[in-house]
């Protein structure tokens, strides 16, 4: 099962009253114990988790994941920008490239950062700009894995070099005198059964001994988590197998330091968090009844990109009559989750007035911002506190100021009990940030 945030009703309610709504609220512990199990994936002295930023780059967090010995990888300058804040050096950063500018190859290698080319041209941008030096080819097994065809990096789509074109990897770094010292793949991203990631580890591996001067072999990451009450991806049986599959590649590799990487994202960051939003408004259109938070697809894109689904819940706010100090709520908050995600039918439901369905809309003017189709929740209030679970991945990393919003602040709830506002809501200056008038 999914391991989440425990909020009850009127922590949700502090949380909201303090930092303001929207805000996403992520655990330490929870994030801490993820890192733990992914670094444990492979027991080998070589090993080294690589976080992938992507998915969530809050500096706050990096540092905590930094702390729990992973390496990070980057897509960007500005992702390289933000590991170099949480205290990653460029021998703990990789490069993980798409179609970048000569300027970025600069940015990255002028730092003594290693990159993985994606495509044979930009292999060879790079060896007419760094003759002689070293870098990474990222190929594709031509298998793919993933939740969506549009996360699908393996197989046909834009990603890696494919393995019939290492005669010309190995054409342009004599060419160019480089040294190819690391391999890596990505075959998709949230797979909760690992037989199609073993199979492009297998091939990866075969492919390994082409490349003489290898000290990197980079698996990539994917490891999905439960979004809807899926069994967890079996990382004991992966471990296992991935272990067994490297433990004899080792008996035969040319290099006995060869390092092996992961790049995981979505496994680290998606649990720890809760995002919390407040209900603004209720009507019926169409025999539909819509649920109008603050829950813009600005805020949370993924239910709208790729027809995701996320566990919701309410909170209910207390009003001003009913007595602090009340007994909390979480069990309810809870039960309300159970029936929202369809697992448990609440108490009476069919006949009850407690319960709903609806849709949950947020605030963009856009007729697909929609947070969460059909489900069956508490009747809300005006102010009553939305919860969307397993936030943390891919959530305020790709919010946006779309409708000139505000995105929400983030706060971490440390493992000592304290809370810590990790960023701050955007203000109204920041949406002129950058205009020349
Ligand atoms: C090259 C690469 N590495 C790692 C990741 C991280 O994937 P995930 O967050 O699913 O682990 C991605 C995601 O798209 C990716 O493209």
């Amino acid at each position: 099962m999914t391991e989440q945030i425990t909020l009850t009703d009127s922590m949700a309610q502090e949380l909201i009253d303090t930092y303001g709504s929207p805000l996403y609220v992520y655990d330490e512990a929870i994030l801490r114990r993820r890192c733990r199990e992914l670094k444990s994936l492979l027991p080998l002295p070589n090993y080294r988790p690589l976080y992938s930023v992507k998915a969530n780059s809050n500096p706050v967090l990096l540092r905590i994941i930094r702390e729990e010995g992973f390496f990070v990888d980057a897509m960007s300058p500005g992702e390289i920008f933000l590991e170099e804040q949480a205290g990653f050096t460029p021998s703990e950063i990789f490069m993980v490239t798409n179609n970048i500018s000569d300027e970025e190859i600069r940015f990255a290698a002028d730092r003594g950062i290693l990159m993985s080319a994606d495509s044979l041209s930009q292999l060879a941008r790079f060896g007419m700009l760094y003759p002689g030096g070293e870098v990474a080819v990222r190929l594709n097994p031509g298998i793919g894995a993933g939740h969506s065809q549009k996360v699908v990096t393996g197989g046909s789509c834009k990603f890696g070099i494919e393995f019939e074109k290492i005669p010309e990897i190995l054409r342009i770094a004599e060419n160019y005198r480089l040294r190819i010292v690391g391999i890596n793949q990505h075959v998709g991203s949230l797979f909760l059964e690992s037989e199609s990631f073993l199979t492009a580890c297998r091939l990866l591996l075969s492919v390994a001994v082409g490349f003489p001067d290898l000290r990197i072999i980079d698996f990539g990451g994917g490891y999905g988590v439960p979004y809807q009450g899926e069994p967890r991806l079996d990382l004991a049986e992966l471990s296992r197998k991935l272990t067994a599959l490297v433990t004899d590649y080792l008996k035969t590799c040319p290099n006995p330091d060869m390092m092996f990487y992961t790049e995981s994202g979505r496994y680290i960051s998606a649990e720890c968090c809760e995002l919390l939003g407040t209900v603004q408004s209720k009507k019926d259109v169409a025999g539909v009844t819509y649920v109008g938070t603050d829950l813009g697809f600005n805020v949370l894109i993924r239910p709208v990109l790729y027809d995701s689904w996320h566990e919701v819940e309410v909170f209910r706010r207390k009003t001003a009559g009913q007595a602090s100090g009340a007994p909390e709520a979480a069990a309810d908050a809870s039960k309300a989750s159970l029936a929202a995600a369809g697992t448990e039918e609440a108490p009476g439901s069919g006949c009850s007035p407690e319960y709903e369905t609806v849709q949950i809309a947020g605030n963009i003017c856009e007729s697909g911002d929609i947070l969460a189709k059909d489900r069956r929740l508490p009747v809300t209030r005006h102010g009553d506190i939305i919860g969307v679970k397993n936030a943390g991945a891919y959530g305020y990393s790709m919010a946006s100021n779309y409708n000139s919003r505000l995105r929400p602040a983030e706060v971490l709830l440390l493992e000592n009990g304290e809370q810590k506002l990790i960023r701050r809501r955007d203000s109204l200056e920041d949406l002129m940030r950058g205009v020349l008038l």
